[in-house]
């Protein structure tokens, strides 16, 4: 038993995992896609909506770490990724921090959250991907491996990505007092899941033109009325 799962382990480990490697050839599968990355951050508060005015809106941004992705895992995987990129003809961008949505930098941004739900915002980065297969490899280990990579990609607007309220028990809700991508812990690349060290959250005028948000933004000139606030 101990001899079968060694002997399974070590050839998943083997077939998957290579040091520096370079091939020769990449043979696209077919026509590049998009598809939403595997991770969604947090990008709010969270907002117990309880309203008498119809949906509640709260303001939404802050900092995710995206980065190409590659689903074999080579050690130096820089000239697979050239070779890649120069057959399809677009850039794996390597891991960057950027910030997405309002209010800073840009035009302040609010999200809707329905009456009556509990929920918070969330923001997945679409990836820009590709599968084919990899060939005259140096590495035995990669030759004629199928793979798929993937890459985040810039619009007009910043990263291309979507928001979506993501509704979730109040209790977890409340418990996020803080937006976890506004944070300095966010800011250096690692992503908060929760309030746990609410202290990081960036100071006022760091991330933001305007500060103390807490009250539940109505409907309506809501541009207006954000933008007088941060004229405070
Ligand atoms: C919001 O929801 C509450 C409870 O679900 C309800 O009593 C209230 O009338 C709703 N308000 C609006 C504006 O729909
Ligand atoms: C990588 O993705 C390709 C294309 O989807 C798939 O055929 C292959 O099995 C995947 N390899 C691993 C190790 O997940
Ligand atoms: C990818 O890299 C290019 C420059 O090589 C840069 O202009 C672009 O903003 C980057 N995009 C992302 C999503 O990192
Ligand atoms: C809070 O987030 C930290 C870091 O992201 C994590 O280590 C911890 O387990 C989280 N706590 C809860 C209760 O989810
Ligand atoms: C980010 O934090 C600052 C300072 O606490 C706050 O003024 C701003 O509204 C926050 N922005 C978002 C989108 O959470």
């Amino acid at each position: 038993m101990h001899f079968l799962t060694h002997t399974a382990i070590s050839i998943a480990l083997t077939s998957t995992s290579v040091f520096a490697a370079s091939c020769e050839t990449y043979t696209p599968a077919g026509e590049p896609y998009t598809q939403p990355a595997d991770r969604t951050f947090i990008v709010s508060k969270g907002e117990v909506c309880e309203s008498t005015t119809g949906d509640c809106r709260i303001p939404i941004g802050g900092y995710v770490t995206e980065g190409r992705t590659l689903n074999v895992t080579i050690a130096s995987p820089g000239p697979i990724y050239d070779l890649i990129s120069d057959t399809v003809r677009f850039v794996f961008n390597d891991t960057a921090t950027t910030w997405v949505g309002g209010p800073s930098p840009g035009e302040p941004q609010e999200w809707p959250i329905q009456n009556g739900t509990a929920a918070y915002v969330g923001f997945t980065a679409n990836h820009r991907c590709t599968s084919g297969t990899l060939s005259g490899c140096d590495d035995s280990a990669i030759e004629g491996a199928a793979v798929e990579a993937c890459s985040p990609y810039t619009i007009a607007d910043g990263l291309s990505g979507t928001f979506h309220a993501i509704v979730s028990d109040r209790s977890s809700v409340e418990a996020l007092t803080c937006n976890p991508a506004n944070t300095t812990a966010a800011k250096n690349g690692n992503n908060p899941s929760n309030c746990s060290d609410a202290s990081s959250q960036l100071p006022i005028g760091d991330a933001s033109r305007f500060g103390g948000v807490s009250t539940i933004l109505l409907v309506g000139s809501l541009g207006v009325a954000v933008f007088g606030f941060g004229s405070l």
